[in-house]
């Protein structure tokens, strides 16, 4: 298959051939992680800046592991200590590591459209989206996509439910696109106040009663109760959170035996999610960190047109 997807921006665009094809690789780079020898040339002589202007661990770290495996050069930059403090824009900051040579940049910051714009300003880099605004964080979606593709290799007609904070939630939309493309039904489940209200047009249900929202879930997937957020007053206290929406037993005894429960973390245990499914066995939570090193390297890979030989 021919790839065609210079930048990884969003997932508006991708097929569910794109996806498979994404999963398939993802898969090869994963025996490749189990192999004693990880290390391979495919990217040597490539040079990847980690542009971080939003704190994260999974992403960040994930990135620039599977950039080494590749044998990319790397270089991590992060807002804090650079001169972003003097004033310097996000444009002129890419384009000073692109005078530098970067091949590619990886980019989380807090605007929605951080990611396109880059891409529009750029004029060699190829851009991966590591996460924007509300907008999209289409790697974490892959990554799960990835996770739940390995124990469900058909996903068609498989019902997801999607517990939490939806309106904050960038992982909330891209996971949303790459599931209901390859065939899920989605249900969203949490207070009102946290649920966009554009809830018809992106092609899910919206059900009040995470009971009702999880019963018969093949997949059960937590959103982060974004704290931050609280002082906003969309609903009443963490407490009280946990006591309607927190997943314990009793809720995910309801979903399908077997069920996968997934996080994109970090975890708030005991509001969203309580210990005993946090670490539970049927918690896909530490695979999914794992999936997000081989679903990044796949996509480095492609896009800049690695050498396997
Ligand atoms: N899931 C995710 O994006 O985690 P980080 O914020 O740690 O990167």
């Amino acid at each position: 298959m021919e790839w065609k997807h210079r930048h990884v921006l969003d997932l508006k665009d991708w097929k569910r051939e794109d996806i498979l094809f994404l999963l398939d690789q993802a898969k090869n780079m994963d025996n490749l992680i189990d192999r004693p020898i990880k290390k391979v040339p495919a990217l040597r002589g490539k040079l990847v800046v980690n542009l971080f202007f939003e704190a994260s661990t999974r992403t960040r770290v994930s990135f620039e592991l599977a950039e080494k495996l590749l044998s990319a050069d790397v270089v991590n930059w992060s807002a804090s200590g650079s001169s972003v403090s003097k004033g310097e824009t996000l444009r002129d900051t890419a384009w000073t590591l692109e005078a530098m040579g970067a091949d590619a940049v990886v980019v989380r910051h807090g605007a929605s459209g951080s990611a396109h714009y880059l891409a529009r300003k750029l004029k060699r880099a190829v851009v991966f989206n590591g996460g924007d605004g509300a907008y999209s964080h289409p790697t974490q979606a892959l990554l799960d996509a990835y996770t739940a593709w390995k124990s469900f290799p058909n996903l068609e007609g498989r019902k997801m439910a999607i517990l939490g904070d939806v309106l904050h939630s960038r992982v909330a939309r891209s996971d949303i696109q790459v599931f209901r493309t390859l065939g899920c039904e989605i249900v969203l489940s949490g207070p009102e106040t946290l649920m966009p209200f554009d809830v018809k047009s992106l092609g899910v249900t919206y059900e009040p009663d995470p009971w009702k929202a999880v019963k018969n879930a093949d997949i059960v997937y937590l959103l982060r109760i974004q704290r931050e957020r609280q002082e906003e007053g969309l609903f009443p206290s963490l407490d009280e959170y946990h006591l309607r929406f927190g997943a314990d037993e009793k809720l995910v005894s309801k979903a399908k035996e077997g069920a996968l429960v997934m996080h994109p973390g970090p975890i708030n245990r005991r509001v969203e999610i309580d210990s005993s499914i946090a670490d539970g066995t049927q918690s896909r939570i530490l695979q999914q960190v794992r999936s997000g090193v081989a679903v990044r390297m796949a996509l480095l890979y492609l896009c800049l047109g690695g050498v396997m030989a």
